[in-house]
C-alpha cells in the first residue's frame, strides 16, 4: 500500500477529483478527513470508503474561511496525531467563454480571489501540523486555462496561473520543514463533468457556442490532445496517490501534466 496509515485531508472531498482521492488515498491504506459545505455529498464518499473497510471522517467546513479551516486543520491533526497529506479540491463557480467586454472587473477577480484564497488558506493551516511530524506533501489542482489559445478564459486563465506559481513558491517556502508541494493539471474530466459544478460551467459556455457539453468534450480530446483522449477520474486520483506517497519523495516544486497532451511543457 502506498499510503499506509497516512493521515489525509482534502477540502473539497465531495467532490468529484476530491471524492475520488479521497477513494484511491482509503485504498492505499491512508485514513481519510473529508471537508467541504454540505454533509451529504461528504457523507456518501465517506460511506464508500468505509464500505470498502477504509477509514474516512467527514466535517462541513467553507475552506475559504481561515478561521473554520485552522480550527478544523487542528481538530484532526490532535485526534490523528498530525496530517501527513492535503488535497485542495475545491471548485470555485465561475463563467468562462465570454468576451472581454462582458466581464466586469469584479467577475474578472473573482475567480482569481477564490481560488488562491482558498489554496492559501489551506496550505497554511496544514502546514505547521506536517511541519511537527517531519513533513507531508501539499496537492493543488489546475486546468490548462494559462496555456489557452482562445479568447474568453482571461479570469480562469489567471486563476491557473496564481495557482501554478504558488504551488511552486509553496515549495519553496516549505521545503526546508520537508513538505513537498505538487500541482496536478488536468484537462476536462469527462467522467467528472455530471458530477461537478463544470456540468454547469461547460453547458452554459457551450450552449454560447453553439453546441453541447458532451460535442465538445468529443471534439476537444479528438482535434486538441496527443493521445485523442481526455484524462479519466481515476488516472487523476492514482497520479495523486503515488505523488503523496513516499515513492515520490525526490519530487516537489512540480507542476504535473495530466492533461493527455493538450499542452506540453
Ligand atoms: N472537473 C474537471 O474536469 C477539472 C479539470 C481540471 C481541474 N479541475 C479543478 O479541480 C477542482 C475540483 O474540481 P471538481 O470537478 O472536483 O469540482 P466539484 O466536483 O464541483 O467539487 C468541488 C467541491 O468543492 C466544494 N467546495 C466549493 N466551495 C467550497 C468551500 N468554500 N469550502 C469547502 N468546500 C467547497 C464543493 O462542495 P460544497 O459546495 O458542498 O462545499 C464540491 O464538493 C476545481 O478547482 C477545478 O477547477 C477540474
Amino acid at each position: 500500500m502506498l499510503l499506509k496509515d497516512k493521515i489525509a485531508v482534502i477540502y473539497g472531498g465531495g467532490g468529484a477529483i476530491g471524492g475520488a482521492t479521497a477513494r484511491a488515498f482509503a485504498r492505499e491504506g491512508a485514513e481519510i478527513f473529508l471537508a467541504g459545505r454540505t454533509l451529504e455529498r461528504l457523507e456518501r464518499v465517506a460511506a464508500d470508503i468505509r464500505a470498502e473497510g477504509g477509514r474516512a471522517s467527514v466535517d462541513v467546513v467553507d475552506a475559504q474561511d481561515q478561521d473554520a479551516v485552522d480550527a478544523h486543520a487542528g481538530r484532526v491533526a490532535k485526534r490523528a496525531g498530525g496530517i501527513d497529506i492535503a488535497l485542495n479540491a475545491v471548485s470555485v463557480v465561475h463563467t468562462q467563454g465570454l468576451p472581454m467586454a462582458d466581464v466586469g472587473v469584479d467577475q474578472f477577480l473573482h475567480v482569481i480571489n477564490a481560488n488562491a484564497r482558498t489554496n492559501y488558506v489551506t496550505a497554511k493551516a496544514v502546514a505547521p501540523h506536517m511541519a511537527e511530524r517531519g513533513g507531508g506533501v501539499i496537492l493543488t489542482l489546475t486546468a490548462p486555462g494559462s496555456r489557452i489559445t482562445s479568447p474568453g478564459f482571461l479570469g480562469h486563465g489567471v486563476a491557473c496561473s496564481a495557482v501554478e506559481t504558488f504551488s511552486r513558491l509553496l515549495a519553496v517556502e516549505l521545503g526546508h520543514r520537508g513538505i513537498r508541494v505538487i500541482c496536478l493539471r488536468s484537462d476536462a474530466i469527462p467522467d467528472a463533468v455530471p458530477l461537478s459544478y463544470t456540468q454547469g460551467l461547460f453547458d452554459d459556455m457551450t450552449r454560447r457556442f453553439g453546441t453541447t457539453t458532451e460535442a465538445w468534450l468529443e471534439t476537444h480530446a479528438k482535434q486538441d490532445t496527443l493521445l485523442g483522449r481526455l484524462p479519466r477520474l481515476d488516472q487523476v486520483a492514482d497520479y495523486a496517490a503515488f505523488v503523496a506517497s513516499d515513492r515520490a519523495g525526490a519530487m516537489t516544486g512540480a507542476l504535473a501534466n495530466l492533461t493527455c497532451g493538450s499542452v506540453l511543457d
